[in-house]
């Protein structure tokens, strides 16, 4: 198991996380300190990926009980932080239902999320691998769901560590993600430090490596699954699964509990966040396209689950045809 990637650490009375704006240029740590701190930083994108979201948003409750601060209001802030992954929601809504909403209680259920979490992603790792070949697999994913977006491990990435290990891997291919390069920045920094083998492709040239190359798996995590096995995840995942329909390759998509929302019929009644045209239209403060371009920038989408081969949680693995277990 490599745990060795720690973004979320609780400093005695502060959260310190890694900032995933800087990767893989610098490593730096935002500190927060209140519920308020904790939601600037995912709104911010300095921790992002569905599960560490929702492990920072329960710590962000504890920070402001710390503080003595008002309970319904620093839920709020956070709930408004990112719309679409659900595991913040689901956190935020296992901590209100404690019994007990004091600081002390807060923490050791910020702390148990946190450790489930890797705990899940380790069970998740061993059954996703069982999905793949023996020997010499060939994989693609997107974005990054590695470490980085969860408590350790990582979901699609957990998959894909759990099988290098098992020496099921020969190759896998990472996209670069755009506009934000959770792929090129994220993903590949973490294959690279553990040595396995890892090309980066353009989002663009997904469709044509299917086309060119053997992909056995193509294996995502996400950020909302429906009770119909819809999933939402990074934008440009749902391009991957026509591809990899239209090519062969199975399409695994890899989730804990608390990214599924049975609440939430269909992939339409999900909610896709939009993010500011900025992240088109430049790049470190250097411009992309024109000034005054308009835009559009949906930073999720939606697969259908008649596209999908398998969904991997820790409760088990649904194959097309069966309920949803999440
Ligand atoms: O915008 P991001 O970087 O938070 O989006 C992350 C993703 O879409 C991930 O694939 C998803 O959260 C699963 S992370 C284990």
């Amino acid at each position: 198991m490599s745990d060795a990637v720690r973004p979320i650490v609780w400093s005695g009375d502060h959260l310190r996380l890694l900032d995933q704006r800087e990767l893989p240029a610098r490593e730096t740590w935002v500190e927060c300190r209140s519920a308020a701190d904790v939601a600037a930083a995912i709104h911010g994108m300095a921790v992002r990926g569905a599960p560490a979201i929702g492990i920072s948003a329960a710590y962000g409750l504890a920070l402001d009980a710390l503080m003595g601060r008002d309970y319904d209001h620093a839920e709020r802030v956070l709930a408004e932080s990112r719309p679409t992954a659900v595991n913040l929601r689901w956190a935020l809504d296992r901590m209100r239902r404690l019994p007990d909403h004091g600081a002390s209680a807060l923490l050791a259920e910020a702390q148990a999320i946190h450790v489930e979490d890797l705990q899940q992603n380790l069970l998740m790792g061993e059954l996703g691998a069982a999905l793949l070949p023996l020997k010499g697999a060939r994989v693609l994913t997107h974005c990054n769901t590695g470490a980085l977006a969860t408590g350790g491990h990582g979901t699609a990435l957990g998959v894909i560590r759990t099988a290098w290990q098992q020496g099921r891997i020969a190759q896998v291919y990472n996209t670069e993600t755009r506009p934000w390069l959770q792929g090129a920045r994220l993903t590949a920094w973490e294959l690279m430090r553990e040595g396995i083998p890892t090309k980066l492709i353009a989002d663009g040239a997904a469709a044509h490596l299917m086309s060119r190359e053997k992909i056995d798996w193509v294996i995502v995590g996400a950020d909302r699954i429906a009770a119909n096995g819809d999933t939402a995840n990074k934008i440009g995942t749902y391009a991957l699964a026509i591809a990899a329909k239209h090519h062969g390759a199975k399409f695994m998509v890899v989730a804990p509990s608390g990214t599924f929302d049975p609440s939430c019929p269909d992939g339409a009644h999900i909610p896709i966040e939009e993010r500011t045209s900025i992240e088109l239209t430049e790049y470190q403060g250097r411009a992309l396209a024109p000034a005054g371009m308009q835009t559009w920038n949906p930073v999720f989408d939606v697969t259908p689950a008649a596209l999908i081969d398998a969904i991997v949680s820790e409760r088990g693995v649904s194959l097309p045809g069966e309920a949803v277990r999440g």
